[in-house]
């Protein structure tokens, strides 16, 4: 059952209309980057070729462009909840990371720690670990818990003690769906006097990020895994940014957000980044202006989607699938392994069908060692999208069906 109207949603993406060998293409890549609206490539290529400028100078095209990007950080402010002094843009999740650890590193010193997670993508662990090593800091790391399929907040307990600044951790696992009770983790995290790094790049096409409610000290995420272009976003609590010193060149701007953003911004994906997360509101009704509503929508549809995926995996002979077992707290991003076939194979073959998944690590490497699996094999990865069907999930299943032994 889904409460999105699936064909008014489908007929914003030419991609889904794509052909291969005379069969309709299927998405189930959307962990790796989801596909995307028209009216975001419109936004963009609307920017490009009649306002393009740097940001600045006193013409038209230089104070449209000043608009913009003034425009898009309130936006994004609406999406996450905050202040727009608290948005700054970058490249991607992994640069602004690097780029931000460097900063908060420096208020570090040796014999402090800090904590990241067994379940992260290493984009929000090695920044970490690197910037410990310059500055003789701890690192532990929250094991993954196989009975939760993920890391809970008792288990980062025992890591804490008074020289920790910092807990790195992601809202949803990319290799294995299961989300992380980050509230949970912010209190305790904070009760020992630690800072939270929150990855909410895989959690974001899926759940509301409400930086208010997560009470996170800081959170980053990237555009092109929700329906935009590849552009990163870095959350900072006004307070806590305001006591770092950013990486930045003399003259240019010594205050928040502008002091994080290094060089020339990307602003053709800025306008692109507008547009998805007016799509995002549009997923909720013609006039909706709230992100809980749109994404209540898809969350209830893509749990659907779950159901009836793991209803009839769970027929099939021959596959396993790894981490949580179950559709409640979770992103539907699914890791499977065959029993007599690499997830390379698999993926070649599904994608040889028109079925689009990834195969690999996916760079969540110490899951995938945490798991018991090869990093040089991984997982097969179905990640299922509110514009996915079940029509999709049965043409998947069936594929799988052909190459299953028990
Ligand atoms: C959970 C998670 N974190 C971080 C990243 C890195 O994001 P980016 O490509 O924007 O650097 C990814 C990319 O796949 C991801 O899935």
């Amino acid at each position: 059952m889904t409460t999105v109207n699936l064909s008014a949603i489908r007929a914003c993406f030419p991609a889904l209309d794509r052909q291969l060998n005379g069969k309709q293409v299927i998405y189930f890549d959307g962990p790796g980057g989801s596909q995307v609206p028209r009216s975001v490539a419109d936004a963009m290529s609307r920017y490009i070729l009649e306002s393009n400028a740097n940001l600045g100078p006193n013409f038209a095209t230089g104070q449209e462009t000043i608009r913009l990007v003034a425009e898009t950080r309130d936006k994004v402010a609406r999406f996450l909840n905050c202040s727009s002094a608290e948005v700054s843009f970058g490249q991607n999740m992994t640069s602004l990371t690097f780029a931000f650890s460097r900063s908060l590193a420096q208020t570090w010193t040796a014999g402090d720690r800090i904590i990241v997670s067994e379940i992260d993508h290493e984009a929000n662990i090695s920044p970490w670990v690197l910037a410990a090593k310059e500055r003789g800091v701890e690192v532990m790391s929250i094991p993954y818990n196989p009975d939760k399929g993920t890391v809970a907040a008792d288990d980062l307990i025992p890591l804490l003690n008074n020289r920790t600044r910092l807990v790195a951790v992601t809202l949803s696992s990319n290799l294995i769906g299961s989300h992380v009770a980050i509230a949970s983790i912010c209190e305790k995290a904070h009760e020992a006097g630690a800072l939270v790094y929150a990855d909410a790049t895989h959690h974001a096409p899926h759940h509301r990020i409400d930086t208010q409610k997560l009470s996170c000290d800081f959170l980053v995420c990237s555009a092109y895994k929700f329906f935009g272009p590849h552009i990163g976003i870095l959350y900072g609590k006004a307070d806590e940014m305001d006591k770092l010193v950013p990486y930045r060149i003399e003259p240019a701007p010594k205050t928040s957000p502008h002091c994080w953003e290094t060089g020339t911004q990307n602003f053709a994906a800025m306008a692109g980044l507008g547009a998805a997360l007016e799509y995002l509101l549009s997923v909720g009704g013609k006039k909706n202006e709230d992100y809980d509503v749109s994404f209540a929508k898809i969350a209830e549809s893509e749990l659907g989607l779950s159901e009836h995926f793991l209803e009839h995996l769970a027929q099939l002979d021959g596959f396993s699938l790894h981490g949580m077992q179950t559709t409640a707290n979770r992103a539907p991003t699914f890791a499977l392994t065959s029993h007599d076939q690499t997830p390379e194979t698999l993926a070649k073959f599904l994608g040889s069908e028109g079925v689009f998944a990834w195969n690999g690590h996916m760079y969540a490497v110490r899951l995938v060692d945490a798991l018991g699996l090869k990093r040089s094999e991984g997982v097969l990865r179905i990640g299922l999208m509110h514009y996915n069907t079940t029509e999709e999930v049965d043409r998947l299943v069936s594929l799988l069906a052909t190459v299953a032994k028990p």
